[in-house]
C-alpha cells in the first residue's frame, strides 16, 4: 500500500507534499517521511507515525527549503513501523534517493549480492535494497538515472510505484510503475506525482496515469517522456481531464470523513443511478451492460471476487441476482480464488467490486479469469483505476472519493448498482413482468429519501452507543438479505472500535455462538418486517432466553420486536431486496460512535489502509 508525492517545479515543495501526504493517508498512516533537494544536498526527514508527526520532527530537524522533494506515508510490509524503516530511503552513496509503494519479492537474494558487494543497509526494508540495486547499476554502467532505473527493475519481481531523485540531477525525477498506482499532474512549468490524484487537485487537471511497466523521466522545462520497462521503447502518454473537486476531498464541517461518508450516502445513491434509472419511461440505461447483453444472458453462471466490504456487497448481489433475474450466482474471496485452480470457463461471467479499483487480489483474480475466458466486468469507485482498466467492461458506483478507512457508502453504492444489473438482466430475460419491474424502479427512486429518515436515528444510536461502549464483544444476526448487512455489522464495529464483533445468518446462532450469550453480550438483530420475520422473531426470544442484550433494527412502526429487545431502532418499509440499503445506516453509526466514545482514530484505525495494493 503506501502513499507516495512527489513534486518539481517553481513553488516551495514542503507544504505541496506535505499536504499531499495527509491526502494519501487512507494508504497507509505508520510512519512518513519526506526529502527535499535544496540544490546541493537532498535533505530527508522521516519518523515513525502520522504526517502531522512528520511535520513537527522536519520543521526541528531539517532545512525545508527546495522546489524538487517526494515524500512517504507507509503501510509497512518488509520491516517493522520505525524511524529507520520509514522511506525515503539513501542510497549508499548519498545520491541517490526513492520512495516506493509495493514490495520487492526477490529483494533478499538481490541484498545478499549487493552485500558482498560492500554495500550497507541501515534499514530492513525491500526499498532500500531497490535503491542501492540502481546506484550499482548507475556506477557499474556509467549510466543515467533513468537507465539505470530500467536496467534494475528488470532485475526485480514484485509490485512497485516508485520515485527516484538524483543529487546530480537537479531538475528530474523519475517515476516508474507496476502494480501499484501511479499518476503524474502536468502543471505549467510543474509537474505532481502521486498515488492518486488528490494531492495535485488544486494546481492541475491535467493528469497522466502510468500503465503497468513504464517508466518516466519527469525533467523540468521539457515534455514528459514514457518508457516501456522492460525493452526502454517509447509509450505515448495520453494526459486526462481530472473530474475531482477539492471540497470533495475535505471533511466540510464534519468531524471525520467516515461520518461525513455515512451522511453522504443520500446523495451518492441519488448519483449512482442517476441517468441510469428511468422509472417514468420503465428503463434502466447501463452502457456497459447494453453493450454487454448478450454475455450476461448466455452465461452459465456469475462469479463475483472482491474483498472486505465490497465482498459483503457481492453476497447482497447474489441474493439479488438469483432471485431478480434468475441467474447462478457464486461469491469468492479474491485472495482464495485466485490460489485455488478455479474451474472458470468462457462461459462465465465474472464480476469484481472495489471501491479503490486497486485491490491486489482482486486485480489478480481479474487477470485469471480473463485469461481462462472469462468476460470480466468491473464495479469500482476510482475512475480510472487499475480494475476499471483491466475489465473488459463495468459501471462506476460514482459514490465520489471515500476516504475514510471504514467503508460506508462505498457498499451502499456498490448495491445499488448491482441491483440496477440484477433489474436489467431480469427485464431482458423476460422472468419480471411490467408492473414487478416498475414497482422496483419507483420504489428504488425513493431509496435516497429512505436512507435520509435511517440517518434520523443518529440521536438515538448514539444513546444506545453509550450503553454498549464498554462491551469486548457483540453478535451481529441477519436472515436472508440482512445476513451480509450483519456481517458488515460487524466489520465495521470491529475495524474502527476493536471490538470483537461476529456476523452471523440468525438461524445458525443455535451451531454456536449461541454458547457465547449471556447479559454481557450485546446481540445486534436485524429484524425487518419483509423476510423471514416470524423466524427472527423466534431466534430473538432464544436470545432473550438466555439474557443476552437485544439491539435490533425494525421496520418503522413494529410492534413485536419491540416487546422482546432492549432498544428498537427504527427504519422506514421498502421491498425486501431493497432492505440492505436502510438497515446498514444504523450499524454504521453504532460503529461510527462506539468508536469515538472508546477515543479510536475512526478514520485511521490501527493496522488496516484504505486500498490494500499488496496481496
Ligand atoms: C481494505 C479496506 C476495506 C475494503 C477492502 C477492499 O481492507 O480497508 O474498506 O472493503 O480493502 O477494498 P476495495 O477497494 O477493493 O473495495
Amino acid at each position: 500500500m503506501c502513499g507516495i508525492v512527489g513534486y518539481i517545479g517553481y513553488r516551495d515543495a514542503y507544504p505541496i507534499i506535505i499536504k499531499g501526504l495527509q491526502r494519501l493517508e487512507y494508504r497507509g498512516y505508520d510512519s512518513a517521511g519526506i526529502a527535499l533537494f535544496d540544490g546541493e544536498n537532498i535533505n530527508l526527514s522521516k519518523t515513525k507515525g502520522k504526517v502531522d508527526d512528520l511535520k513537527k520532527k522536519a520543521q526541528a530537524s531539517m532545512s525545508l527549503k527546495g522546489s524538487l522533494g517526494i515524500g512517504h506515508t507507509r503501510w509497512a510490509t518488509h520491516g517493522a513501523p520505525n524511524d529507520k524503516n520509514s522511506h525515503p530511503h539513501y542510497s549508499n552513496s548519498g545520491d541517490l534517493v526513492i520512495i516506493h509503494n509495493g514490495i520487492i519479492e526477490n529483494y533478499d537474494a538481490i541484498k545478499k549480492e549487493l552485500v558482498n558487494r560492500g554495500y550497507t543497509f541501515s534499514s530492513e526494508t525491500d526499498t532500500e535494497v531497490l535503491v542501492n540495486l540502481i546506484e550499482e547499476v548507475k556506477l557499474k554502467e556509467n549510466v543515467k538515472l533513468g537507465k539505470a532505473v530500467q536496467i534494475a527493475l528488470n532485475q526485480v519481481v514484485g509490485a512497485y510505484a516508485i520515485a527516484v531523485i538524483d543529487r546530480q540531477k537537479p531538475d528530474e525525477i523519475v517515476v516508474a510503475k507496476l502494480g501499484s498506482p501511479l499518476a503524474i499532474g502536468v502543471g505549467e512549468n510543474e509537474f505532481f506525482v502521486a498515488s492518486d490524484a488528490s494531492p495535485f487537485i488544486e494546481f492541475t487537471n491535467n493528469a497522466i496515469y502510468l500503465e503497468d511497466e513504464e517508466m518516466a523521466i519527469i525533467r523540468l522545462g521539457k515534455e514528459i517522456k514514457l518508457r516501456k520497462i522492460k525493452d526502454d521503447s517509447i509509450a505515448y502518454p495520453s494526459i486526462q481531464e481530472l473530474q475531482l473537486n477539492l471540497e470533495e476531498i475535505e471533511k466540510g464541517g464534519f468531524d471525520h470523513f467516515m461520518l461525513k461518508e455515512i451522511y453522504e450516502q443520500p446523495r451518492a445513491i441519488l448519483d449512482t443511478y442517476r441517468g441510469r434509472l428511468l422509472a417514468k419511461e420503465g428503463i434502466i440505461r447501463m452502457a456497459g451492460i447494453d453493450q454487454n447483453l448478450e454475455k450476461f444472458l448466455n452465461a452459465n453462471r456469475i462469479i463475483i471476487v472482491a474483498c472486505g466490504t465490497s465482498w459483503h456487497a457481492g453476497l447482497v448481489a447474489e441474493y439479488i441476482f438469483e432471485d431478480l433475474a434468475r441467474i447462478p450466482v457464486e461469491v469468492e474471496y479474491a485472495s482464495e480464488f485466485r490460489y485455488r485452480n478455479p474451474v472458470v470457463t468462457d462461459k462465465d461471467v465474472l464480476i469484481a467490486i472495489s471501491q479503490s479499483g486497486e485491490t491486489a487480489d482482486t486485480l489478480a483474480a481479474i487477470k485469471l479469469a480473463k485469461e481462462k475466458g472469462a468476460f470480466v466486468f468491473g464495479v469500482c469507485n476510482v475512475v480510472g483505476s487499475s480494475i476499471a482498466r483491466e475489465t473488459d467492461a463495468g459501471a462506476y458506483t460514482h459514490a465520489g472519493p471515500e476516504i475514510g478507512v471504514a467503508s460506508t457508502k462505498a457498499f451502499t453504492t456498490q448495491i445499488t448498482v448491482l441491483t440496477l444489473m440484477a433489474l436489467k438482466l431480469a427485464q431482458a430475460k423476460g422472468v419480471f413482468d411490467r408492473s414487478r419491474f416498475h414497482e422496483y424502479l419507483t420504489e428504488l427512486e425513493q431509496i435516497p429519501a429512505k436512507v435520509e429518515e435511517a440517518l434520523l436515528t443518529n440521536p438515538l444510536v448514539e444513546i444506545i452507543s453509550n450503553v454498549y461502549k464498554d462491551s469486548t464483544n457483540c453478535l451481529y444476526l441477519g436472515r436472508g438479505y440482512n445476513f451480509p448487512v450483519a456481517l458488515e455489522g460487524a466489520l465495521k464495529l470491529k475495524e474502527i472500535s476493536y471490538i470483537h464483533a461476529e456476523g452471523y445468518p440468525a438461524a445458525e446462532m443455535k451451531h454456536g455462538p449461541i454458547a457465547l450469550i449471556d447479559e454481557h453480550m450485546p446481540v445486534v438483530v436485524i429484524a425487518t418486517s419483509k423476510g423471514h420475520y416470524e423466524k427472527i422473531v423466534s431466534n430473538i426470544q432464544e436470545i432473550k432466553s438466555r439474557k443476552g442484550k437485544i439491539i435490533a433494527v425494525v421496520t418503522q412502526g413494529d410492534v413485536q420486536v419491540r416487546e422482546l429487545a432492549d432498544h428498537v431502532i427504527e427504519v422506514p418499509e421498502t421491498l425486501e431486496n431493497l432492505t440492505p440499503l436502510l438497515t446498514t445506516i444504523p450499524l454504521q453509526l453504532l460503529s461510527y460512535h462506539i468508536a469515538v466514545m472508546r477515543g479510536c482514530n475512526v478514520d485511521q484505525p490501527r493496522n488496516l489502509a484504505k486500498s490494500v495494493t499488496v496481496e
